[in-house]
């Protein structure tokens, strides 16, 4: 395994902004909406006899505030289309906001050129789902591996380079002698070692992995995500992890935020959403959830569909499918308000202690 006091080492040393907060990541207020009405000309429509600009969009993320504490791993979940991939990418500087800030250990980073986020780019790496997909099928796993390290690092000789690549390889278990072999000639499993490999090899202390082990056969999930989690407690690393696989989270962890339909409805510590669920959406989502035990919860069957996020609902996102929605919850949209135990969670019904 690679050194975990280099690992360290290589971090830049903290500004003052960064000594006064113990998070890393700052999200506030962020919405991101996807045009889908092509160019100017393909906006204008004819109505009532005149020519008008029309625009429609989607409205991926809606509000989102987000913080993420130095070392741990707060685990994002939700179904499929309410946003997770669509924060990851922000943060990860991928595309804009549309509105809203994210700070990265006190500075911002959202209105950053390519050129200013370069040192952010080493600190912090991404993992994506597919790794078939995030392998160069024309490079080598050498050649892959050492590109980045010869963009953070110029000033590094060849020996020094290939020295990094062999250690950075043994630490995920991948044979360095395998180096002169391509991407597709390794299992699903390997790819996402060389994947995580390819992260690793900069010395980053942020990952955001988007669902980094939902492509992988069952088998091997067990085995990426442990190498995962010995990564973050060898080199002190800080998680955004996106997974739809509620087991994973109690597994791996630490704080969980769960979104609906470009929203965060509830923020808790792993233990204390499992245990008692406040939001009426997390407690369906957990609810579902095969246990031993017999007291567990009756499952919570939840009616309708889950809106387009191209005509947002007034009010709460979650009203037209929720067991406790009233006359406010059409109206007026619930913020994140934190509870006795640390838990925040948007939702009038809580606030009104009906729930
Ligand atoms: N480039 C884009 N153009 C238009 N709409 C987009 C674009 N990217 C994402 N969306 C829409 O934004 C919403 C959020 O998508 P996103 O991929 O973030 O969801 P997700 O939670 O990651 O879903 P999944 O679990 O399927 O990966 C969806 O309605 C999606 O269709
Ligand atoms: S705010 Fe209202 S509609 Fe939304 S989750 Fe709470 S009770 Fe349900
Ligand atoms: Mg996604």
């Amino acid at each position: 395994m690679t050194a975990p006091a280099e690992a360290k080492a290589a971090h830049p040393t903290p500004t003052q902004n960064e000594k006064s907060d113990d998070s890393l990541l700052q999200i506030r207020g962020l919405n991101k909406r996807f045009s889908l009405s092509g160019d100017f000309l393909e906006q204008l429509r004819f109505k009532g006899g005149k020519l008008v600009r029309h625009q429609e969009y989607v409205h991926a993320i809606n509000g989102v505030d987000l913080d993420i504490k130095r070392g741990e791993a707060l685990c994002v979940v939700g179904e499929s289309g309410c946003g997770k991939s669509t924060v990851a990418r922000m943060v990860m500087g991928l595309i804009t906001p549309s509105e809203g800030e994210i700070r990265y250990a006190g500075e911002r980073i959202d209105n950053l050129s390519s050129r200013q986020l370069l040192p952010y780019r080493k600190r912090m790496q991404m993992i994506f789902q597919n790794p078939y997909a995030s392998l160069n099928p024309r490079m080598t796993i050498q050649q892959t591996l050492e590109e980045p390290l010869r963009l953070h690092h110029p000033d590094w000789d060849r020996e020094k380079i290939e020295q990094k690549v062999e250690d950075v390889m043994r630490s995920v278990g991948i044979d360095p002698d395998w180096g002169k072999r391509f991407g597709h000639e390794f299992s699903g499993g390997q790819r996402q070692r060389i994947a995580i490999a390819r992260a690793l090899a900069v010395d980053p202390e942020f990952i955001v992995a988007d669902e980094p082990i939902s492509a992988l056969d069952v088998s091997i999930q067990a085995q990426v995500l442990n190498l995962l989690m010995e990564a973050q407690q060898e080199r002190n690393l800080t998680y955004l992890f996106i997974t739809h696989d509620l087991a994973v989270v109690e597994h791996f962890g630490t704080r969980v935020a769960v979104m609906y339909l470009g929203t965060v409805c509830e923020i808790a510590t792993t233990s204390t959403l499992f245990a008692k669920p406040r939001h009426p959406y997390t407690q369906a989502l957990l609810s579902a959830i095969p246990r031993l035990e017999d007291d567990r919860p009756q499952h919570i069957r939840l009616s309708g569909e889950v809106p387009t996020p191209v005509n947002l609902p007034t009010g709460c996102v979650f009203h037209g499918r929720c067991p406790h929605a009233n006359a406010r919850c059409k109206q007026e949209i619930p913020v994140l308000q934190t509870q006795d135990d640390g838990t925040r969670v948007a939702c009038h019904a809580v606030e009104e202690g009906r729930l």
